[in-house]
């Protein structure tokens, strides 16, 4: 018996639309061949949604997207908006959609596909001692959700942004750091400031406070900025890294690049229930927008962990991860992660999403 589920599916902004298009095409595939039925309900945010209601999230989208089983996100900005008032920016939709949602806990896997090892900036020698490791970074609180304000002082303007972190805020992303290295390789690093900040002092106080209740996991601590740079140096040594929100976007992005592509890698965000947000890691990039070159497998394997995560369909979701690693063995690639080219088909983003479908469809026969 196939299940019945409702994606609340935000399109957005740049390449947002092409790329969610292939993912949806993927899921109506697995809903065919699975005997599922994927009902999907467009919701404005973003730059589209200020340009159509004049806010980048209005309160019946966010609706919406609470009355959904889940939510499928591509990218949302561009420069079109930069001029807009920071609490009206397309960004500033996403922010209010992870706090509306109350998804606390993004997950985002930088794992090395074994086909792109040479599209990744390391050295062979780095790359080849595997990288593979999740950034658990914290979602709705910290400095993106601390007060913002200009003001003018002194005859000159003054910028104040608040981090702020409460114990419980904290205790409940580490929980979900040492849950997630319980189920991999039980090594948790923990990344903050604390040299520096009181925020990191608690975080780091608070984690190893639960330490005791993990035994099985290995708890090491790390100044953010040794942690950028031992990604470069030897990815190798981390399973799971938790951080703060700040902190975990921008190695996140730095994590991604030595992978070969941004535009390959998903994420997951939930809270309490089943209800998650998911998106690929990159941007909306508008200098490509349209133009059929956009990566969408960042969303599609987004669209993947939504299958797992949020509807527990573990096979279909092992099947989406198999199709597009059956289609880089083949050797097609988007621009992005076409490397040197050697043996290699360059292929658009229609053309890469209707091959990993196929490769769905292919599977079950
Ligand atoms: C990300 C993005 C967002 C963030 C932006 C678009 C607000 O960079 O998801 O990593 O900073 O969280
Ligand atoms: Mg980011």
């Amino acid at each position: 018996m196939g299940v019945r589920k409702t994606i609340a599916v935000i399109r957005g902004d740049g390449i947002g639309p092409e790329i969610v298009g292939e993912a949806l095409r993927v899921l109506d595939t697995v809903a065919n061949c699975y005997e599922h039925t994927f009902v999907y309900d467009d919701v404005d945010m973003g730059g589209v949604a200020i340009d159509k209601w004049g806010d980048p999230l209005p309160q019946e989208m966010l609706e919406k997207c609470l009355r959904s089983d889940s939510v499928l996100l591509g990218a949302v900005g561009g420069r079109k908006w930069d001029g807009v008032p920071g609490d009206k920016r397309p960004e500033k939709g996403l922010l209010r959609l992870r706090a509306g949602m109350g998804v606390y806990s993004n997950n985002r896997p930088a794992k090395i596909w074994k086909q792109l090892a040479d599209a990744s900036p390391l050295k062979r020698e780095i790359v080849e001692k595997g990288i593979d490791f999740m950034i658990v970074r914290e979602l709705t609180g910290g400095i993106y959700f601390g007060t913002h304000r200009t003001e003018e002082t002194d005859g000159q303007l003054c910028a104040t942004d608040v981090l702020r972190y409460t114990e419980r805020e904290i205790e409940r992303i580490g929980r979900i750091g040492f849950e997630t290295a319980r189920k991999r390789r039980g090594r948790l690093c923990s990344v903050e400031k604390s040299n520096v900040l009181d925020s990191s002092r608690l975080w780091k106080k608070v984690l190893h406070g639960l330490a005791a209740e993990y035994p099985d996991v290995e708890l090491t601590d790390m100044l953010v900025d040794n942690c950028a740079m031992q990604i470069v140096k030897d990815p190798s040594q981390f399973d799971v890294i938790v951080t703060e929100n700040m902190f975990g976007d921008i190695l996140s992005d730095e994590a991604s690049m030595i992978t070969g592509s941004i535009g390959m890698i998903p994420s997951s965000s939930l809270g309490d229930g089943t209800r998650g947000l998911y998106e690929p890691i990159h941007g909306s990039a508008p200098d490509i927008a349209g133009l059929d070159v956009a990566n969408p497998i960042g969303t599609i394997l987004s669209a993947g962990m939504l299958l797992r995560y949020s509807f527990g369909l573990d096979a279909e979701a092992d099947e989406v991860e198999r199709a597009v690693e059956r289609v880089l063995d083949e050797g097609y690639r988007t621009a992005d992660i076409l490397g040197d080219g050697v043996g290699c088909q360059k292929i658009g983003c229609r053309e890469m999403g209707t091959r990993i479908a196929q490769a769905v469809r292919d599977a079950k026969g």
